[in-house]
């Protein structure tokens, strides 16, 4: 069998007497695409923060093809082939689009040697066309709406050309109809191929995301957390099904 992706073993996190996550394991193989969902204030953002290497865990373990992440800084992880995008988006908002994106491209693992800084640019260019604002690429991120914020946030994690892709809410603050082209975005990126001069082994990828409907159409599995801690995991349907989670969710009593 195939050597997993992502091996997590009892991580810990605590933010004075509140345990965030509290010893959580779980793994994921190759290109799968895992939903993480749970309550507010679950540990959802946390977890995903351990595993990028924003936030140490008090323990625990995080291996990413089969190299330990916990110790290692933000820069080095990036360039392993994890990348993220944040619920809260923060941009350099005097920036262009475009240089926001650049900064990705930075890292040794996706701009490469020779004529980088052309290439920086076509790269970034390729992912703001791939989420659609390559239009407004020179104008200030300032400008950008919330759904344009997201579309940025996407186009700044692939491109770091990300083997695993964490994304935290892609949906959070959407309209249907983009929540719609941004859930198309997601499906494309997975399937792989060449964007541009954009080339995608189509990441493995785990969504954090409260709406559910439009999760389930894209994960192959979902996991749960609740209090930090994992309730349940299972296919999309297996888990919405599941009692635990509808209580979780709902409260008891609830329908
Ligand atoms: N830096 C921090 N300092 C102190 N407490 C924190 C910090 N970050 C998160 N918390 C707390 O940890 C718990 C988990 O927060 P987290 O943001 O991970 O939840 P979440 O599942 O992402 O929630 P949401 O669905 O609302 O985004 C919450 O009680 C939160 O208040
Ligand atoms: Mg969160």
């Amino acid at each position: 069998m195939a050597e997993p992706l992502l091996v997590v073993e009892s991580v810990n996190k605590s933010f004075g007497g509140l345990k965030a996550v509290n010893d959580v394991s779980f793994r994921m193989e190759q290109k799968e695409v895992l939903g993480l969902i749970g309550p507010n204030g679950a540990g959802k953002t946390t977890l995903l923060r351990l595993l990028t290497g924003i936030l140490k865990p008090d323990s625990g373990s995080v291996k990413f093809k089969g190299k330990e992440l916990v110790g290692r800084n933000i820069w080095n992880i990036v360039n392993l082939g994890v990348a993220c995008t944040f619920q809260n988006m923060r941009p350099f908002r005097r920036l262009p689009i475009i240089a926001n994106v650049m900064v990705s491209c930075l890292s040794p693992r996706s701009h490469g040697k020779g004529e980088w800084v052309k290439k920086v640019e076509n790269k970034a260019m390729d992912a703001l066309e791939f989420a659609g604002i390559s239009d407004m690429a020179l104008e200030k991120a300032s400008v950008l709406s919330q759904g344009d914020l997201k579309r940025l946030e996407v186009a700044r994690a692939i491109a770091s050309d990300p083997e695993l892709l964490l994304l935290d809410e892609p949906f959070g603050g959407l309209s249907p109809a983009e929540t719609d082209l941004m859930a198309k975005s997601i499906r494309r990126l997975h399937k792989g191929g060449r964007f541009g001069r954009l080339h995608s082994e189509g990441p493995a990828m785990i969504i954090v995301e409260h709406k559910l409907q439009q999760l389930m159409k894209i994960v192959d599995r979902i996991i749960v957390l609740n209090f930090g801690t994992l309730l349940a995991e299972g296919t999309p349907d297996e888990v919405v099904n599941n009692p635990q989670v509808i209580e979780a969710y709902l409260g008891k009593g609830g329908d």
